[in-house]
Order: structure tokens, then C-alpha cells, then sequence
């Protein structure tokens, strides 16, 4: 199967046409279109319904989560309605089967990486920032646990791993993601992760148990490919991930 993945289309309602030229030949080229969070700019359901009439007049189904731009005008119930409405399958903690390989996909949170994660402890501020980390990774982690399909392909807004983080500001790491999204998907052996989020991070890189994580934040992908359409081209094949994208 050939994924194409991207992240971060940050739609407007002045951005209509823009999904048609961006794909214009994902149906000769994919299977599945993922998208990986920060599909509105601003969370409104005016710019949800752009991007979604855009998204119906592809060839393939498309897969998404959210990204914290989803949250921003305080109305994500509507953006999901309005997403699912034209058929995009928004997955929050759900999973979905598209021929014969499995997505799970959560939004994420941050946090931090490694050692360096920030811990639950002291004000009560700090305790529910990281509880929130931790119920987006109980949530990835119940999806995968019932998902019996394999292989298994997980979807992320925020980072699950340091390495596809680094070329941002160190200084903002910890809001860029959580290494405790990392844990669920080498535990269920999820075959490949893709994430958005991070504009200027790096564009792959590998969890501890190596399996591949591709940071598709649209603006990322154009700076590191020019000339080439702003997503990823991954295959699963019967050997393993195998990388489709010219570099
Ligand atoms: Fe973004
Ligand atoms: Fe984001």
C-alpha cells in the first residue's frame, strides 16, 4: 500500500483550490492520503468546510487527527463534524482499516523527550499539562491495543520523538511533543508513525526500536523538497516501510 502523508495545511476560507493543486496526482501516486493535524488555521468550521469540499473531490480516502490549530476557535466538535460529513476519517484515540492495513491516530500533546520530560509534580498547573501528555498516550496506546488488523500505522500532530524535532529553537522543544507517544508504538510494533507540528524540525528519524517516524509538516516538507508536491510517499510492502520520495 502507498500512504501520502502531510500535516500542518493550516486551511483558510481563502485557501479553497489549494488541496487540488497540492494533490493533483495523489490518485496515480497513493492509496491513502494522511493528514496530520493543523488542517484549519484558526479551528473555525468555515475553514473546516473549505478544506473538507477540497479533500471530497480527491481519488483516494483521507485519514486525519487534529492539531492544536483544530482547538483555537474553541469549536472542535463542529470542525470534526464538519470533516466526517464529507467523508474524512478523523481519528481521535479510534482506529480504521483502509485495505488491509490499520491507522490509529491521536493528536498528542507535549512535554518534552527522554530524561528531560517534564514530570507531574508541584503546582497543579504543571500536573494537568502532563496529564494531558499521558491521556494522549493511553489513548494511542488503547487504540492500538484493540486493533487487531496489522500492520498497524500511526498518526500524530505533535512529535512522538526527539530526532524529527531537532533544526527547531531548542528553547520550544518540550510544546513540540512527548516521548511518551513513543512507547505505544514500538510496544505494538506500529510499522511506520507519521507527525506534523513541528515546521521546522528535521524530516525523519527513528523511536528506539527503529521504527520509522516522518515529521510531514507541510512547510517542512517544501523547504527540505523544493519542486517536488508537499507530502510524503511511503510504501508498505511485504519486506517492510520502503521510502518512496525522491530526495
Ligand atoms: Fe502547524
Ligand atoms: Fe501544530
Amino acid at each position: 500500500m502507498r500512504l501520502a502523508a502531510a500535516g500542518d495545511l493550516h486551511y483558510t476560507v481563502n485557501s479553497r483550490g489549494a488541496v487540488r493543486r497540492q494533490f493533483a496526482d495523489i490518485g496515480a501516486r497513493a492509496d491513502v492520503l494522511l493528514l496530520c493535524g493543523d488542517l484549519t488555521d484558526h479551528g473555525l468550521p468555515e475553514e473546516a468546510e473549505a478544506l473538507a469540499e477540497d479533500l471530497q473531490t480527491l481519488p483516494v480516502p483521507v485519514v486525519a487527527v487534529l492539531g492544536n490549530h483544530d482547538f483555537e476557535g474553541g469549536r472542535v466538535d463542529q470542525v470534526v463534524d464538519t470533516l466526517r460529513g464529507k467523508g474524512v476519517r478523523v481519528l481521535d484515540g479510534e482506529s480504521c482499516v483502509v485495505e488491509g492495513v490499520g491507522f490509529v491516530g491521536v493528536k498528542g500533546f507535549g512535554g518534552g523527550f527522554g530524561k528531560r520530560a517534564l514530570g507531574p509534580w508541584g503546582e497543579n498547573a504543571i500536573k494537568l499539562f502532563v496529564q494531558e501528555a499521558v491521556d494522549e498516550a493511553m489513548k494511542l496506546e488503547r487504540a492500538l491495543a484493540r486493533l487487531r488488523q496489522e500492520p498497524k500505522v500511526v498518526l500524530l500532530h505533535y512529535a512522538p520523538i526527539q530526532d524529527t524535532v531537532e533544526g527547531e529553537a531548542p528553547q520550544i522543544w518540550p510544546f513540540l511533543g512527548s516521548s511518551r507517544l513513543e512507547e505505544p508504538i514500538d510496544r505494538y510494533g506500529a510499522v511506520v508513525a507519521f507527525h506534523g507540528h513541528c515546521h521546522h524540525g528535521s524530516v525523519e528519524g527513528h523511536t528506539r526500536s527503529g521504527t520509522p517516524v516522518y515529521n510531514v509538516a507541510m512547510p517542512l516538507l517544501r523547504a527540505t523538497f523544493p519542486g517536488q508536491a508537499p507530502f510524503r510517499l511511503v510504501e508498505i510492502a511485504a519486506e517492510g516501510v520502503k521510502e518512496r520520495t525522491a530526495k
